[in-house]
């Protein structure tokens, strides 16, 4: 089997063990992300088999895929409180500290996740690192002010040590999120503080959001090449 067919096997075992933490009559968040869609597709079979959950989409993707398998949707605002969200993640630390937003679906990812009681985390093991910041940190900003709001988001970086490229998704044609937002992919190799980080680019005018989700993954899902481990946030 190739690495990549490997990858691809092992994100459906996350998915399949993820299924284990629904139960019937559960609201639960869809995450976003070719992860988080063989989470939705095997709760689609469940559905189709008669499993009763009201479900909330992290992105107009995977709406339309839960509508095309059938499962039932509402919007955050009739459900603003989910019992489990399932989604995937870029990077996913020790402490269960994560990077997101690599499929560029960050904002509603956070939403949903903030609205869950419990939040699960399912990844191949590619996606476990010692350290945050190899992926680039996906940070969503207002289209108005775009160089200002880069400016100010460059001197943060500065402020706290931090450097290297700043990308705007999709370059000439930006990249538009769900929220008619843009992305800038911050390529930080290494993030010493992801709280420290989070907060100071929380305080710039411009950014809607960023891709460091702090205490939002109780639970990790990950599967190797061996087994399928389930990590528990420590205490
Ligand atoms: C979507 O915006 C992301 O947060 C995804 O959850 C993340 O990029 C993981 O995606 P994959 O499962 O496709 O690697």
């Amino acid at each position: 089997m190739t690495a990549g067919a490997n990858v691809e096997r092992r994100k459906r075992e996350a998915a399949q063990r993820a299924l284990d933490l629904v139960e019937p009559g559960m609201r639960l968040g869809l995450g976003s992300g070719t992860t988080a869609r063989c989470f939705v597709d095997l709760v689609g079979d469940k559905v189709a088999a008669g499993l009763n959950v009201r479900c909330v989409a992290t992105s107009e993707a995977t709406a339309a895929q839960a509508k095309a398998r059938g499962i039932p949707l509402a919007t955050l605002d009739e459900l603003p409180e989910l019992d489990l969200t399932v989604d995937g993640a870029d990077e996913i630390d020790p402490e269960l500290r994560l990077i997101k937003g690599g499929g560029g679906a960050l904002l509603r990812e956070k939403i949903v996740a903030a609205a869950s009681r419990r939040m699960a985390v399912i990844a191949d093991a590619t996606k476990l690192v010692s350290r945050l910041g190899a992926f680039p940190l996906p940070v969503e900003v207002v289209p108005f002010g775009l160089a200002a709001t880069r400016r100010h988001i460059e001197r943060t970086f500065a402020d706290l040590g931090l450097a290297g490229p700043i990308r705007l998704r999709g370059g000439a044609a930006p990249f538009v999120t769900d929220g008619g937002h843009y992305i800038l992919d911050c390529s930080l190799g290494a993030i010493f503080d992801p709280e420290r980080l989070a907060e100071a680019l929380s305080r710039i005018p411009g950014v809607v959001e960023h891709g460091l989700f702090i205490d939002y993954a109780r639970t990790a899902i990950i599967a190797g090449a061996e087994s399928v481990e389930v990590l528990d946030r420590p205490a």
